[in-house]
């Protein structure tokens, strides 16, 4: 030991002497009251709190470990996680949130939170989550987003952003999954430096004023699962996205289909419904195979169902709801569509008898045939789907049986069929 500097010996002592231990413990006090300090500034901002839960529960006579929403580290008694969600609470959020910088977890979703976020919640670097959707905050995205080395989980949501979506706020977050900043009132193109977030798994950016081309180079996010863009103006170049599960692009004024779309074997979900799109139906790829839901409806499709849909055997969703589409249904398309769930193609012009396979599509819950031009008897068999809630014949050639349909929970208008 006794060539062991000084200083060194020190620091063991430090460990193992019980005064320095009481000089640690009287550290982490400080720090538990900076907490409580920055809660009870919140607790100050909040002007309405309905179910009274921080006014009878935030009480400074116990430990804010102990406070409603509220989450302790179990060795430093330091707050972790705040979550104040689903409490109709009404209020701004003061720079002293700042202060709990030992949060992991904010989630203040679905409340009545305004005004813009302050900066000093940037000092908060071991954040993993932020959920603040649902509230009321506006003004722009601020920039310093763009620095929460650990953060995960990024929704704003359903507030009332509005301006661009800042390009440096994805300079660095490296470990980003998921980002929802859907249901906002931005505008201006997805910037680019978004493909820096390499581990996006999951984008909604729906229903906002976006616009311009989605960089072909989003098959650089070779994690992503989702891709939510419905409801702005973007056209889409969906790259190589060899993962992707869902892609819904609704309402977006798209006229053509994205086109390197064919390559995405793990597509479950794919929702091009409300757009212009126009021609045939181009699902004459072998790659979409394990598509179950198809949503192509209000576009402007126009010839004859294609005969390859019969290979898409995990579909339980197909609505092809007004389209010019016309022509012979394929022949084996019920028969290896035995999932399907919902099937509309209403106004699709289909003048045979209504095919004896559908009856073996057990699992339909809802068929909307509105406006298709079959003719003939509705077969009993239509007895045999025993899951079906809700038929729509409407506008057809389709003579009834009205003791068969008994079988049928709810149909509509079923008699109002022409001729
Ligand atoms: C506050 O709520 C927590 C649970 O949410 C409960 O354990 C605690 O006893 C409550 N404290 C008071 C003072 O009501
Ligand atoms: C937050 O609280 C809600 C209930 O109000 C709960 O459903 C949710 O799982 C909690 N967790 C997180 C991570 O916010
Ligand atoms: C929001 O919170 C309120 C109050 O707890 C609850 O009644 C409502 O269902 C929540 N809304 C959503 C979308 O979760
Ligand atoms: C907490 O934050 C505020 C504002 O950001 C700051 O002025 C104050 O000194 C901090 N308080 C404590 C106890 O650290
Ligand atoms: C959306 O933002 C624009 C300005 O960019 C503003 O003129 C408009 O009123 C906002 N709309 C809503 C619904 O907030
Ligand atoms: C996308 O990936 C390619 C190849 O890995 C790379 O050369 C390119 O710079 C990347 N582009 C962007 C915008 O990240
Ligand atoms: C699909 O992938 C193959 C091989 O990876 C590639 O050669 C082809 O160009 C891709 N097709 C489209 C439409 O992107
Ligand atoms: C298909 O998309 C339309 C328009 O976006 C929507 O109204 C409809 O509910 C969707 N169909 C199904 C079965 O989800
Ligand atoms: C369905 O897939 C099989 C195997 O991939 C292929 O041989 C066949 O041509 C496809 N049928 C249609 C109608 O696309
Ligand atoms: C309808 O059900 C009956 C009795 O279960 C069965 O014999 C018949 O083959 C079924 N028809 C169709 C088209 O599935």
């Amino acid at each position: 030991m006794a060539n062991v500097p000084r200083f060194i010996l020190g620091l063991t002592m430090a460990v193992l002497l019980p005064n320095f231990v009481v000089s640690f413990s009287t550290k982490t006090k400080i720090d538990t009251s900076t907490d409580q300090s920055a809660l009870q500034a919140l607790k100050a901002h909040v002007v309405t709190d309905p179910q009274k839960i921080l006014e009878t529960n935030w009480s400074i006579t116990t430990s804010v470990c102990n406070w409603a929403g509220v989450t302790c580290g179990s060795q430093h008694q330091r707050v972790i996680a705040l979550n104040l969600s689903n409490m109709l609470l009404t209020g701004t959020l003061p720079p002293q949130i700042g202060n709990l910088s030992f949060l992991t977890s904010l989630n203040l979703m679905n409340n009545s939170f305004h005004g813009s976020l302050p900066i000093q919640l940037a000092n908060l670097h071991r954040l993993r989550f932020i959920e603040l959707g649902e509230n009321y905050f506006y003004e722009e995205i601020p920039s310093w987003f763009g620095s929460f080395p650990e953060l995960q989980y990024l929704s704003l949501s359903a507030n009332k952003f509005t301006g661009q979506i800042p390009s440096d706020m994805f300079e660095r977050l490296p470990k980003l999954q998921s980002l929802n900043l859907g249901m906002n009132n931005l505008s201006g193109k997805i910037p680019i430096d978004l493909l820096k977030c390499k581990e996006l798994q999951f984008i909604n950016l729906e229903s906002n004023r976006l616009e311009g081309i989605l960089p072909e180079e989003i098959g650089n996010l070779t994690k992503l699962r989702s891709l939510h863009l419905d409801n702005n103006r973007i056209q889409g170049e969906i790259g190589d996205l060899l993962n992707l599960e869902q892609l819904t692009m609704s309402n977006n004024g798209l006229l053509r289909h994205p086109p390197t779309m064919y390559n995405l074997t793990r597509l479950r979900i794919l929702d091009l419904s409300r757009n212009h799109l126009s021609g045939p139906i181009p699902f004459d790829f072998p790659s979409l195979l394990n598509l179950e839901q198809l949503n192509i409806s209000f576009n402007m499709f126009g010839g004859s169902i294609p005969s390859t849909i019969s290979n898409l055997t995990r579909l339980t969703i197909l609505d092809t709801f007004t389209n010019y589409l016309s022509g012979e249904i394929p022949s084996d398309m019920f028969e290896r569509l035995s999932k399907l769930q919902v099937l509309d193609l209403v106004s699709a012009w289909i003048p045979t008898s209504i095919p004896m396979s559908l009856f073996k599509c057990k699992e339909l819950q809802i068929m909307n045939l509105v406006d298709c031009g079959f003719e003939g008897i509705l077969p009993k068999e239509i007895g045999n789907l025993t899951m079906l809630r809700s038929l729509d014949l409407t506008y057809n050639e389709i003579e009834g049986n009205g003791k068969l349909l008994d079988a049928v929970l709810v149909f509509y208008c079923l008699f109002q069929s022409v001729g």
